[in-house]
């Protein structure tokens, strides 16, 4: 049977005939813009059934589990590519040849410096600050000191503005962890890999000996696994944020606070802090059993996800990655990661997490990575927002470079109280 391609709506003895567009891959859309004109929006709290724009970035088969970069599969860039060529490839939409990764690594590498006074943002904090509270307020700085240069209509200074976030973001992230523990900031190193530099801002090391390459290519990973995800929660916000013209630094703060929710990128932290409350194997049924209970807010964190009904292919990676890493810092009989196997074990065969396709997420594996590196429980989404500021670029760029894109501005439906008159003071009840 040949697809439609117009929806028919009845209502008040009108027919609205509305266009049904098919995607490259995925669910067709009926495209509703022109209902409001006819007297009729649509309610979608949450938006499970509504897309908020078109992009041709990433896609996500949440019944396959299939995600994809644009169009390449995220297994095989995790496994054979690295963190640089997924940052080009989802921004220019081609993976780069050799030259231009080079002139785009080079690129990157001049801007990883901060000015000098930028670290006198971090003195207002108290060293016990969340270090996501510090990265939303040093990265939204970042727009006090570039937003004179930058005319967000102009390509060039879009691309320009793409660049020097991901070169400063890692350098700012790592000043939070340093100011966090009270230890002195660390310079960029022009002469290491992306994934190196950020590990050399973070720790103390001896600079004769190089860092494990099992390490850095985990933390390489970890940002490749996170770098897009389509309309998520906080991409979603950087769009909304951009389509005001707002300037680019001041959106990507505005992604970084979204993705601090537990719903979403604050998953990883909260999954660890699950893990370490649930302690051992034999509190495994009371925390599933609370999970289940609807009167109980708790949710088994680093599980479900609004789209994956399926594992989460980048859950799957990651596995493979903290067994990796355990290994290599001879963590892996650590108490936690057997816990966290025997959790995902007992889950993946209980009805209600089979029922309500509830499968583990990139978090469940990311905050044990993560923990085995040596990096606190509380930079776990500063590492997050890192790797995903990519993807917040990618999209605001796509937004941006589209000359038809335009202000976003959702309505509702209103139910609150009908006209009244305003009531003096002494005549109120
Ligand atoms: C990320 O959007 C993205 O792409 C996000 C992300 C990205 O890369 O940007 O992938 C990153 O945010 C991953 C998700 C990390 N969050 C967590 O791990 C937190 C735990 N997960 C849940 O909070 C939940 O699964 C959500 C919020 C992630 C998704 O929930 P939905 O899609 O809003 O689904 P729902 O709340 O409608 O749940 C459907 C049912 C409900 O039960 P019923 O009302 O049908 O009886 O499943 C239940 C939920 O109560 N459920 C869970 C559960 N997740 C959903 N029950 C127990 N534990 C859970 N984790």
């Amino acid at each position: 049977m040949s697809k439609s391609d117009k929806a028919h709506l009845n209502f008040n003895n009108q027919t609205v005939e509305l266009p049904i567009r098919s995607p490259t891959y995925g669910t067709d859309v009926i495209e509703i813009k022109k209902l409001g004109s006819q007297g009729l929006y649509t309610l979608d709290p949450g938006f499970y059934s509504t897309a908020s724009c078109e992009s041709h970035i990433t896609y996500i088969d949440g019944r396959e589990g299939i995600l994809l970069y644009r169009g390449y599969p995220i297994d095989q860039l995790a496994f054979n590519g690295d963190y640089m060529d997924v940052c080009f490839t989802l921004m220019r939409g081609e993976l780069p040849n050799r030259q231009q990764k080079e002139n785009f690594i080079n690129k990157i590498k001049q801007f990883c410096p901060i000015d000098k006074q930028f670290s006198s943002f971090f003195t207002g904090f108290h060293p016990t600050a969340h270090p996501m509270a510090m990265l939303i307020s040093v990265v939204g700085a970042l727009s006090a000191y570039c937003h004179n240069d930058i005319d967000v209509t102009q390509q060039k200074d879009r691309e320009t503005a793409a660049i020097q976030l991901l070169a400063k973001v890692p350098t700012l992230a790592a000043m939070c962890y340093r100011y966090s523990i009270e230890k002195p900031f660390i310079s960029p190193d022009p002469s290491l890999s992306y994934a190196e530099n950020f590990l050399s801002m973070m720790f103390d090391r001896d600079e004769n000996k190089p860092i494990d390459p099992v390490i850095s290519q985990a933390i390489d990973r970890i940002f490749i696994l996170h770098a897009d995800h389509e309309q998520n929660a906080s991409t979603s916000t950087v769009r909304l944020a951009g389509s005001t013209g707002a300037n680019p630094f001041a959106c990507i703060a505005a992604g970084i606070a979204a993705l601090w929710g537990p719903a979403h990128g604050g998953a990883n932290e909260a999954c660890l802090s699950m893990l370490n409350e649930i302690g051992d194997e034999s509190h495994i049924e009371t925390y599933l059993a609370r999970a289940k209970d609807k009167k109980d807010p708790f949710r088994l964190m680093g599980f479900g996800h609004r789209v994956y009904k399926n594992y989460d292919p980048r859950a799957r990676v990651m596995q493979k990655t903290c067994h990796e890493v355990l290994e290599a810092t001879g963590s892996h009989d650590t108490p936690l990661f057997k816990l966290a196997l025997k959790l995902e074990k007992i889950a993946l065969e209980d009805e209600y997490f089979i029922k309500k396709k509830l499968y583990p997420n990139v978090d469940f594996y990311s905050g044990l990575t993560l923990s085995a590196l040596g990096i606190p429980m509380n930079m776990f989404t500063v590492i997050f927002s890192l790797a995903r500021t990519v993807g917040w670029i990618s999209h605001w760029m796509e937004m941006m470079n589209d000359p038809t894109h335009t202000l976003a501005r959702p309505r509702q439906l209103y139910l609150g109280p009908k006209k009244r008159d305003f009531v003096e003071i002494d005549n109120r009840k």
